[in-house]
């Protein structure tokens, strides 16, 4: 535990504080009616001084935005597992206060297994809501089809023989257990776990976060709003440990862009106040960019086969169904259409695969 003074002085609080903000926004979201998503208000509680339903409320261009953003990556995150069968796993990179996992396990998705990863000062945190709350821990078990899945016989059929059935496991008080000092958390499905992703990603990566998952099963990463807080050359050594790692794999990245124009200055001067700089931003300046980092020749063997990427703008056209823009539009009044686009513009989905054709927007 930092004390207070140390705490007050570490450069890195700006960036775990994002974590509050997306949180924010999706209890803001939720509330009104934007989000369908039960434990966003297990996961995240707002600042005492700051309860009330009104201090809840965000501007309704912030909440337009997270229901497009939102929506488009649980598309592209339905493609992957819809795709990748029983075994797919995925990794979490910046989790933060995310509920994915949870929303997931009530669609009844098939997944082997779920790592979300952030700095331990946030998966401490995490780790003890989810602890407390038998709605959250209760999910951590196995999910329906990996539960069933049985050891192959000795001969290979497939007939029941009793003789080299293993015993049924015992029952667990808990589906999880909470390690390291109480910021990392284990079960069969869901990891938690807690690492600086700028340690020197490939050693980091391959030490502690892949004995957690299988090589040969698909995997897909997310990494919503952590790249443009960590130097392009560690993002890119990231990107590249995965496409060497798998060879079944997707990735989906959420990233400011557009921060040269006079609007994007006005975003990072913003930020700057908040003592945020945005060094992964820099070299990704259009959309085009941030999908041409997939594939980007300089990964070497870990280069992705095919890249996409979309403006949050371009998902509100050409993604969301028009009938949920109709729903969404009579929850609050918003009648600058053009200050909409303006700012949905600055934000953007990217993904990169290989042998994973169909997860795109
Ligand atoms: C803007 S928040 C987004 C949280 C979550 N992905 C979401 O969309 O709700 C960024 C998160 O990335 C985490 N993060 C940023 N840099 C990181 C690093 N180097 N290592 C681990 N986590 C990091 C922060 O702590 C924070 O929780």
């Amino acid at each position: 535990m930092l004390s207070g003074q140390e705490a007050q002085n570490d450069p890195d609080d700006a960036i775990r504080a994002t974590d509050d903000d997306a949180a924010a926004s999706r209890l803001s979201a939720v509330t009104l009616g934007y989000l369908d998503d039960p434990y966003t208000s297990l996961l995240y509680k707002p600042p005492r001084m700051h309860a009330g339903p009104s201090a809840i409320r965000k501007a309704p261009l912030i909440n337009v935005g997270t229901h497009h953003r939102t929506a488009a990556i649980d598309l592209l995150v339905d493609k992957f597992l819809d795709q990748a069968g029983p075994n797919a796993q995925i990794v979490s990179l910046g989790a933060g206060s995310d509920t994915r996992y949870w929303r997931l396990r009530d669609k009844n998705r098939q997944i082997r297994r779920y790592v979300e990863v952030d700095f331990p000062h946030i998966t401490s945190i995490k780790a003890q809501r989810i602890s407390r709350s038998p709605k959250l821990s209760s999910r951590l078990g196995p999910t329906p089809s990996s539960s069933s899945t049985s050891a192959p016989t000795a001969s290979g059929s497939s007939h029941t023989d009793t003789s080299t059935m293993l015993p049924p496991p015992a029952p667990r008080e808990k589906p999880y257990t909470v390690q390291k000092g109480g910021t990392q958390l284990v079960s069969d499905t869901y990891f938690l776990l807690p690492l600086d992703l700028r340690q020197h990603p490939s050693s980091t990566l391959s030490e502690q976060l892949l004995p957690h998952l299988d090589r040969t099963a698909p995997v897909l990463f997310l990494a919503e709003c952590v790249f443009c807080y960590m130097a392009p050359e560690l993002s890119a050594d990231i990107l590249g440990w995965f496409g060497r790692t798998f060879n079944t794999l997707a990735g989906v990245i959420y990233e400011m862009c557009g921060l040269q124009d006079t609007f994007g200055q006005v975003m990072r001067r913003n930020l700057a106040a908040r003592h945020l700089s945005l060094p992964g931003a820099e070299p990704f300046p259009d959309i085009a960019s941030q999908a041409a980092r997939f594939v980007d020749p300089s990964l070497g063997e870990g280069v992705f086969q095919q890249s996409g990427a979309k403006s949050l703008w371009d998902i509100r056209q050409s993604v969301i169904d028009p009938d949920e823009i109709t729903r969404i539009s009579k929850l609050e009044f918003l009648d600058e259409i053009e200050e909409l686009r303006l700012v949905l513009n600055h934000y953007c989905v990217a993904w990169g695969t290989k042998s994973l054709s169909s997860v795109s927007l």
